[in-house]
């Protein structure tokens, strides 16, 4: 599968959480967004290491979206806890650079994400392993999708080459998967359209259904 259905846990009923990302491993999930919020580079607070900890040992690629200011300062904390990405915002940082050197320092993959209003020239200047696409405003699930992302998406992908994960985080569902593949995205953020889902193994493997479908256009 060339196109990757990231669910993120933001979604998910904490009382259960490893069963929850249980369902959608054996489905054949195998990367899980983790969206950190502070309080302050977003109004809400969600989770922390801890959180990443209790996902270790699954089989299953962790990633770390950190909607937090000054990032650089949690890198650590995360790695240790098991993070396999970790991405940070170019709002949320003067130091862009030095964030993504920590997270790779730390041995993890780098990722670099910007809200929907942000330029996209920073990835001209910034390596990175994942570039995250904001499709809604950050800090919570459940929003819908902002039609210009599918722009910025493909010239995102003009500016970053093919090899880089181009990931799309906000409002995805079975509607808008497959236009974000089309545009250039390889790497689907969903929280509600999965974990909100009575069935989310049954709502997985719709929108790896949806997204396919986006690529086979795309093709
Ligand atoms: C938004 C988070 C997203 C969120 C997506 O601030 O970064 O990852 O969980 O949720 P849905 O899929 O519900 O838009
Ligand atoms: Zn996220």
């Amino acid at each position: 599968m060339l196109i990757e259905i990231a669910p993120s846990v933001l979604s998910a009923d904490f009382g259960r959480l490893r069963e929850q990302v249980e369902e959608v491993r054996a489905v054949g999930a195998h990367v899980i967004h983790i969206d950190v919020m502070d309080g302050h580079f977003v109004p809400p607070l969600s989770m922390g290491p801890p959180v990443c900890r209790a996902l270790r040992g699954m089989g299953l690629h962790l990633e770390v979206h950190l909607m937090v200011d000054r990032p650089e300062r949690q890198i650590e904390s995360f790695a240790q806890a098991g993070a396999d990405t970790i991405i940070v915002h170019a709002e949320a940082t003067p130091n862009v650079h030095y964030a993504l050197q920590a997270i790779r320092e730390a041995g993890c993959l780098a990722g670099l994400a910007v809200n929907p209003a942000t330029p996209l020239g920073i990835f001209a200047e910034a390596d990175v392993d994942v570039a995250l696409c904001m499709s809604v405003n950050p800090g919570w699930g459940g929003q819908a999708f902002i039609p210009q992302s599918l722009d910025r998406i493909a010239r995102l992908r003009a500016i970053i080459g093919q090899e880089p994960v181009l990931e799309v985080d906000g409002g995805v569902d079975s509607a808008t998967a497959g236009a974000c593949v089309a545009a250039g995205a390889t790497r689907l953020v969903a929280g509600t359209a999965v974990f909100g889902a009575p069935d989310p193994a049954a709502a997985f493997t719709q929108l790896e259904a949806a997204a396919e479908a986006g690529h086979a256009a795309r093709s």
